[in-house]
């Protein structure tokens, strides 16, 4: 949500910015914008609205904005249009202080009304205007400096944000973050800052991980971190691991396609990094029996993690027995929820960052849970402030829709029941070996899957405009097809439905027309009778029917198409049903012209509630 990027050095500045607002496309594309300070003088600053290619051409790939100190943005619109006069950098009334902001300022209207009172005059709709008139404001009237203008707008500031100001008269650039994501890459004699680690990895891996509440100023030689209280904090900087390979296309025509080839190492990486011969072994990330031991488990999380957290609670509870809900982590924040003694919350996010799930792991440690977080991004904020963290392996994930980042989290979630599985005595450890045997060949399954591509390419031409889907199973079928649908819609823009099999007779049926696809989840043995008729009975109404089964499995239905996928133990079917589903979203978008990798209104880390 949002993207900012700053550069402080002996480079020019442009290019190196534009370079990293390409990398953080995926945050946010409605506009995007750069300041640059010219050896010695003032701040210039070009907007575009638009991806970010108008901006490139526009500054001639930076070559018209000379110097080598800069901050660029690229923008996912909460407050005003987007617009030219709205994308970020912005400048306070007189031009002496110019920001990038990501995050929202709840309390910007209370604070713009104040500043109009003092006098000042808006041009944009944003928050982010207000916050350079207010940072403006305390460094005229306080005569303190910037880290002090910065730190009195961070206590009256209320909500998220990520911060780049240059200042007028001041070489270096400062910031502050609260509640959305900053790092500062360490170069020789040149600094970074950047959203997300992609973004600067070209140029080191060396960062500087700012805290909540905390603000620097970035030189070319030296940054010098403060609290809000302007004392200076100490910090040592690290090394990232990621390849910057990782991050590149690697002759894929786009993420998402790349992404989804990547599953297999996805799911064997976090299989390997989690198994010792036919056992879980969670140790290296410090999770042992009494951190996992829980009488009920509380999952919560956004979007496909959400889904994620769907599999894991029907999986989990059919192998441990233990009681497991799953939340919006956006309800659970605001209900008042009920976390009975012992419960173990876990929270499920691939950038680490959601603002809403970072909102409920507080919430939950505020209520006495112990909390523990299946992430992604290494160091992200949901790693940092849960009280233990299982990394997921999927590497950098760049395409809007998520799909490897999904299938390590299904992992994961399969990894947990185990050992919930084996601590409540249910389990043992030979039938855990068994277990482990089957999710060892997942990768190779998803391998085979992905040969046959094709299938799903052609019946996605055939039907690339079907203006209505729907997709129902029952149990574990049914959170695929919540993933399935949840991809066809936003990647496809088609309308998609998921219904648990069972419930489509309660008034979603009347919705099937002739022709009508109706997609048939069926890998879940007990249940695939009960969903082979309820999928007749759609077919019975003029629906269009594609069964989806292991191969070799007898399927009571009649369908139009059916599609298979290698048999696996049930349990574990999540991880290869939703890789057709994947496919058909990609394939169905790239039929119907649309940009694949960023699907419009959309973002990929949503650090705004
Ligand atoms: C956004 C993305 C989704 C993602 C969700 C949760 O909406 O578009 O793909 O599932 O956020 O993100 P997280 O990073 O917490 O997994």
């Amino acid at each position: 949500m949002c993207g900012i990027v700053g550069y402080i050095g002996k480079r020019q500045a442009a290019p190196i910015l534009l370079e990293g607002l390409k990398k953080l496309e995926y945050r946010g594309y409605d506009s995007a914008g750069l300041a640059v300070r010219a050896e010695g003088g003032g701040v210039s600053v070009v907007k575009t609205k638009g991806r970010l290619s108008r901006l490139c051409e526009e500054t001639a790939d930076g070559a018209r904005l000379a110097g080598t100190c800069g901050i660029g943005h690229t923008r996912w619109a909460t407050h005003g249009e987007p617009s030219e006069e709205n994308a970020h950098p912005h400048k306070c009334m007189d031009g002496s202080v110019t920001v990038v902001h990501n995050g929202i300022l709840e309390n910007y209207r209370e604070l713009r009304e104040k500043l109009t009172r003092k006098g000042y005059v808006f041009y944009s709709q944003t928050d982010t205007e207000v916050i350079a008139d207010l940072i403006d404001y305390y460094f005229k009237k306080y005569r303190s400096g910037p880290v002090d203008a910065i730190a009195r707008f961070m206590s009256r500031a209320r909500g998220s944000y990520a911060l780049a100001v240059l200042f007028s008269g001041y070489e270096d650039i400062y910031v502050a973050r609260k509640d959305s994501p900053m790092i500062i890459g360490a170069g020789r004699g040149e600094h970074f800052i950047a959203s997300d680690v992609p973004a600067i990895l070209k140029y080191t891996k060396r960062v500087f991980y700012i805290d909540n509440g905390e603000l620097a100023r970035v030189g070319r030689e030296d940054v010098a971190f403060f609290n809000i209280d302007r004392e200076p904090v100490e910090k040592q900087s690290v090394k990232v691991t990621l390849d910057e390979n990782a991050a590149e296309k690697g002759g894929y025509e786009h993420f998402m396609i790349k992404e989804i080839h990547e599953q297999p190492s996805t799911v064997e990486l976090t299989l390997n990094a989690y198994l010792s011969g036919g056992a879980v072994d969670f140790s290296e990330c410090n999770v042992d029996d009494g951190f996992l031991r829980a009488d009920a488990i509380v999952v919560v999380a956004c979007g496909s993690a959400y889904h994620a957290g769907m599999t894991l609670q029907y999986v989990a509870e059919r192998l441990a027995r233990i009681p497991v809900r799953v939340e919006l982590a956006s309800e659970f924040r605001y209900r008042d929820p009920i976390l009975a003694k012992n419960t173990l919350v876990v929270a499920i996010s691939q950038s680490g960052e959601t603002a809403d799930t970072l909102a409920a792991v507080r919430e939950a440690k505020a209520r006495g849970a112990r909390t523990l977080a299946v992430v992604n991004v290494r160091g992200s904020s949901i790693a940092r402030e849960a009280d233990r963290t299982l990394y997921t392996f999927a590497g950098p994930e760049i395409a809007v829709a998520t799909t490897k980042a999904y299938s390590a989290q299904l992992v994961a979630g399969y990894l947990l029941s185990l050992e919930w599985g084996r601590l409540a005595g249910r389990l043992t450890a030979a039938q855990i070996a068994e277990y482990v045997a089957e999710l060892r060949t997942l990768p190779q399954k998803i391998k085979d899957i992905l040969e046959h591509k094709e299938d799903i390419q052609k019946f996605a031409a055939e039907h690339a405009t079907a203006s209505d889907v729907f997709m129902i199973g029952r149990g574990v079928d049914y959170t695929v097809c919540l993933e399935g649908a949840l991809k066809l819609k936003e990647v496809s823009y088609i309308h998609t439905e998921a219904y648990a099999a069972g419930e489509l007779k309660h008034g979603t049926i009347s919705l099937i027309e002739e022709g009508t696809v109706v997609f048939g989840v069926m890998t879940q043995g007990g249940v695939l009778e009960k969903t082979a008729s309820n999928l007749e009975e759609t077919r019975s109404r003029g629906a269009y029917t594609v069964t989806l089964s292991f191969a070799g499995e007898k399927i009571a239905a009649d369908a139009e198409v059916a599609l298979t996928v290698p048999r696996t133990d049930e349990l574990f079917a999540a991880s290869l049903a939703v890789i057709p589903l994947q496919l058909l979203g990609y394939y169905m978008s790239l039929q119907r012209g649309l940009d694949v990798d960023k699907p419009r209104n959309l973002a990929k880390s949503v650090t705004v509630e």
